[in-house]
């Protein structure tokens, strides 16, 4: 009954949160994002779930494609995803891509997650879980998405990041474990254009996002204080129910669902400054 429920509202809303959150004065003119357009691509992205198997939300994806249409053609900066899979996620941001002439960087290891070290408090995983391998990636983007826009990164990131110099305006980091997490951020932030984006999945834990809160981190690494997270446990609200937490949640909330990512940019910051017995 529940499945039910969950699955008639995720199919009718569809239009709506098509609506709802490509709804934006700031679209730049130049990009020609039509009413047609953005139900077009909205659509492609919803069927996209049914076509690969994937892990994220078309939801999220459109949230990455109005931030993207928001920012001028004229400031340079790839997107790039870290974490694909079996590509479902990069299909969607490729089709973004191709209408706002961007090009799509994709890293993965296409063997699947490294073996997870005793400290990673994600790291439940075993090692090759969410494999997709490089031409089965290829193919679906041939299929569902833009391959014109994309190129493609095999290996672990702790080799692959520290070649890219390019100026990125917004990178998707789904990697499951902290400790890739951690080497995606270490290695994308300074390429971050001044206004770039850096989002999230696994946004319901909240030990997941604490690297984007801890002082420590930004202060050792960049020299400066944490950006802060948009959406920290429990994803953007673009249409769903659900106020956590994840670990208990579950069991007696069926209806309630987190969904949609959680992000970052660049000139954000979110520190506490009051101490009283210090002042
Ligand atoms: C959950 S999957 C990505 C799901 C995909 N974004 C989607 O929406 O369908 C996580 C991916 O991260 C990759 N990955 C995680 N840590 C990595 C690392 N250190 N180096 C390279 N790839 C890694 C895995 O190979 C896997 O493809």
């Amino acid at each position: 009954m529940y499945d039910f429920i969950l699955r008639a509202y995720f199919v009718l809303t569809v239009p709506i949160s098509i609506f709802f959150i490509l709804n934006s004065t700031k679209i730049h003119p130049a990009y020609k994002i039509t009413f047609f357009k953005k139900f077009r691509l909205g659509f492609r992205m919803f069927l996209n779930r049914f076509r690969m198997v994937t892990g994220t939300s078309y939801k999220s994806h459109l949230a990455m494609a109005l931030l993207i249409f928001e920012t001028p053609p004229d400031v340079a900066g790839d997107i790039i995803e870290c974490g694909t899979w079996k590509g479902g996620s990069a299909a969607n941001l490729s089709l973004i891509c191709k209408l706002a002439n961007r090009k799509l960087k994709i890293f993965d290891s296409f063997e699947g997650l490294p073996e997870s070290q005793e400290i990673d408090r994600e790291g439940h995983y075993a090692a090759g879980e969410f494999c997709g391998q490089l031409e089965e990636v290829k193919r679906n983007i041939e299929k569902y998405g833009a391959i014109e826009c994309c190129e493609f990164y095999q290996g672990w990131f702790s080799d692959t990041l520290p070649q890219l110099n390019s100026p990125i305006l917004l990178a998707y980091l789904d990697v499951d474990l902290e400790l890739s997490l951690e080497t995606c951020v270490r290695h994308l932030w300074n390429n971050l254009t001044d206004q770039g984006y850096i989002f999230i999945d696994e946004y319901v834990n909240l030990h997941y996002c604490a690297i984007f809160w801890s002082e420590k981190y930004w202060e050792k690494y960049f020299n400066r204080t944490p950006p802060g997270l948009i959406g920290s446990g429990v994803g953007l609200p673009l249409g769903e129910y659900y106020i956590g937490d994840w670990s208990t949640s579950y069991h007696h909330r069926p209806l309630h669902h987190p969904n949609a990512g959680a992000y970052t940019r660049k000139d954000y910051s979110g520190h506490w400054i009051h101490f009283p017995d210090e002042e």
